[in-house]
């Protein structure tokens, strides 16, 4: 086997070089090629650029030759919000919804985040990681190659431990990058509901024996919140995330959902890697969040799934200039996908997002969001050799096929891992 790999016949090629982060008109800026081609050595970018050039790289002589046939090749999707880990659907929900039921009645009724962490304690630590590895293997279909993954349908030490136990073991199993989250603080339990001061109570036991074990254990990275009605205060959230930022995990936050909670100024406060939802922001939020380093992750694909018709402002957010990302988040009550292809779709008829500015926000501001942005999201020399390419011939067609599947090959780290039939 000789040890590169030299990729041609791309009849774009989008390298997403450039500014880092894409605020405003950068967002729209892909760094493409036409008839590129790629260098890859020992899972890394060697060389990118016009096929004549690469070409001449003295490893290309030798490398191993890869045809595209004059497809659309770009970096794999990074996916920086999903609820990976859980143990079944909620289809039953989602047809009260249709019948008129909001999330908010449905929750409050002990389903929703509640009806899924019983399924989740029922469930062996087996039965979640085959349904886990499943759809990662789905992910890697729709071309993404970084998952970013939360806990918080466990409520409990055991459960959630449980939990990023399992992101631990399929990031060492599996092709794909995990990047493990802390969502302890996804709702108050309901064996803490009912008395007064149960909230508290239940932070208490996040900060006093969660934490420490997450922390002991190396089992995250990110600490998240959902702040919202229903779930965590602004104040409560800021005290858990205040808690996790002293234990070493960097703050994003769930923000602006359902209701104003005050969350996305939260965010910027502390820092934040990123801060996601966000269609009830306002004006004073959206000018704090282009003033920061926070990315404004948007997730069109729950007010499509919601049938809510208030999407998050994207084209203000991006004429501000805040680091807009795009993300499945996978998870199965607002958000049962694992397209990304579907999410660019969705921005672009309900957020108003240019098919390049949706790219640009679905990998290299994505991988900002899980800041990894020197190592993927760009397809550059030195950079990891993850990408995906399209049976498209025009990277436009990407976001504008839609339900179906275009994804024809996904590569992590040089390796193949996944192929069209
Ligand atoms: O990102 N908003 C909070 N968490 C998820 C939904 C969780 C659930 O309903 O299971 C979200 O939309
Ligand atoms: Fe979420």
């Amino acid at each position: 086997m000789s040890e590169s790999l030299l990729i041609t016949g791309a009849a774009q090629l989008l390298t997403l070089r450039g500014e880092v982060p894409r605020r405003g008109s950068s967002l729209s800026k892909l760094g493409l090629i036409k008839e590129g081609a790629l260098l890859v050595r020992e899972g890394k970018i060697l060389a990118v650029g016009p096929r004549t050039q690469v070409e001449k790289h003295a490893a290309a002589r030798r490398a191993e030759k890869l045809d595209v046939g004059g497809r659309v090749v770009l970096p794999g999707f990074v996916d920086s919000h999903t609820h990976l880990i859980h143990a079944a659907s909620r289809a039953e929900e989602y047809e009260l919804k249709i019948q008129g039921a909001s999330y908010e009645e449905i929750a409050r009724k002990g389903g929703g985040i509640l009806n899924s962490a019983k399924k989740l304690r029922a469930a062996t630590a087996d039965a979640l990681k085959r349904r886990a590895r499943a759809a990662l293997q789905e992910f890697a279909s729709y071309g993404t190659t970084t998952v970013e993954a939360k806990s918080g349908y466990g409520l409990d030490v055991a459960s959630e431990l449980k939990i990023l136990a399992l992101h631990r073991e399929l990031n060492a199993e599996q092709p794909l990058e995990i990047v493990s989250t802390f969502l302890g603080a996804h709702t108050v339990p309901a064996e803490f509901r009912g008395a007064p001061g149960g909230a508290q109570r239940y932070i208490k036991l996040l900060a006093e024996q969660l934490l420490p074990e997450v922390i002991n254990g190396r089992l995250a990275e990110f600490c998240d919140v959902f702040c919202d009605r229903g779930a965590f205060t602004r104040k409560e959230s800021e005290q858990i995330l205040i808690e996790g930022k002293l234990h070493g995990l960097a703050p994003r936050v769930h923000a602006e959902q359902l209701s104003h909670t005050g969350a996305t100024q939260l965010a910027v406060e502390l820092g934040a890697a990123s801060c996601d939802h966000l269609e009830r922001v306002n004006a004073a939020d959206i000018r704090a969040l282009a003033k920061s380093r926070t990315v404004a992750t948007l997730l069109p694909g729950c007010d499509f799934h919601l049938g809510l018709k208030q999407y998050a402002p994207a084209r203000k957010l991006i004429e501000a200039g805040a680091i807009v990302a795009l993300a499945t988040d996978y998870n199965p009550g607002t958000s049962p996908t694992m397209s990304m292809p579907m999410i660019l779709s969705l921005a672009c008829t309900q957020l108003r997002m240019a098919p390049a500015e949706a790219v640009a926000a679905a990998t290299i501001n994505a991988a900002c969001a899980l800041r990894r942005e020197k190592r993927i999201g760009s397809l550059e020399a030195g950079k990891q050799a993850d990408l995906a390419v399209f049976e498209v011939e025009d990277y436009r067609e990407i976001p504008y096929y839609f339900g179906m599947n275009r994804c024809w090959m996904t590569m992590k780290r040089g390796e193949i891992i996944y192929m069209q039939d």
